[in-house]
């Protein structure tokens, strides 16, 4: 095809895609394209606007590694990471709701039995975090395998730390028998995404700032259930109604209970959705 302009380009770079052998990716690339040029349009792009998206993405791309996950903090600043969460989560109610993964997440996280204290050093005000794993029947989900992680009292996870290369505030547990849970770690606080690179100049651009309301967060996994990406948040926070990440659910907010020694006391329960 051969002079192609504004008015017929669109259906053109579709019908590059027609035989594309697997039907779902034929369905998402024609969508895309649709969708891009009619951003385009819609907003009348420049050359001069569009080498600076490609000069953003690029930027984007160079101060991703396995550190620092400047993509998943762009989809998350645009609330694509929590539609797409929301479009693929809807349980029955009753069920703990789900919310955003986040880049902080580490596989292979020690383990650690009930009871025991995950800071491993992390700053912080003492926390006893317990709970109960149910199904939405009430039954009780024994040897449910928790996932946990949190950022310290100065707002970083241990992973944004340089100088330090061990697990901290982050560990895996089982449930008990009855399907209950227990362990200590240290007071959740606000804190900022990592805010200096193209994602930061983006929110500064916008006027938006770059916090997020204090949090825990817990993957829970067990067999015969759908698997729940959650976190509970801090009651009060002065962030939680302009998250940056549009994660906040009001099911998920919880009072971290402060005690006469000066520790604080987290109890929340969660109810998962059985697996289809
Ligand atoms: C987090 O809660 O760890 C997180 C989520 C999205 C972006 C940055 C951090
Ligand atoms: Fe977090």
């Amino acid at each position: 095809m051969r002079n192609l302009n504004q008015d017929n380009i669109t259906q053109a770079v579709i019908a590059r895609f027609s035989s594309t052998p697997d039907a779902r990716l034929k369905e998402i690339m024609t969508s895309l394209v649709q969708h891009l040029h009619g951003f385009a349009r819609d907003v009348k792009l420049t050359e001069g606007e569009w080498e600076k998206g490609i000069d953003f993405l690029t930027r984007t791309g160079h101060i991703t590694n396995d550190k620092r996950q400047e993509f998943i903090l762009l989809s998350d600043t645009l609330g694509l990471s929590m539609l797409t969460v929301a479009m693929n989560n809807d349980k029955p109610a009753g069920c703990t709701e789900a919310t955003v993964f986040g880049p902080f997440h580490v596989e292979n996280a020690p383990h650690f039995e009930l009871g025991e204290d995950i800071s491993n050093g992390a700053k912080g005000a003492p926390c006893f975090v317990r709970g109960k794993v149910t199904g939405i029947g009430g039954e009780v989900v024994a040897g449910a395998t928790l996932d946990v992680w949190q950022s310290d009292d100065d707002g970083m996870y241990d992973v944004q730390h340089p100088g330090i290369d061990h697990a901290q505030n982050r560990g895996v547990l089982h449930t008990d028998a009855d399907g209950n849970f227990h362990f200590r770690s240290t007071l959740a606080v606000a804190y900022p995404i990592p805010h200096d690179g193209p994602v930061g100049q983006m929110l500064m651009a916008t006027n938006n700032h770059p916090w997020r309301p204090a949090h825990l967060h817990f993957r829970i996994q067990a067999k015969g259930y759908e698997t729940l990406v959650t976190h509970v948040f801090r009651d009060g926070d002065q962030y939680l109604d302009s998250d940056v990440v549009f994660g906040v659910r009001q099911s998920l907010v919880a009072d971290w209970v402060e005690q006469a020694d000066g520790s604080y006391l987290l109890a929340y329960d969660f109810v998962l959705n059985p697996a289809t």
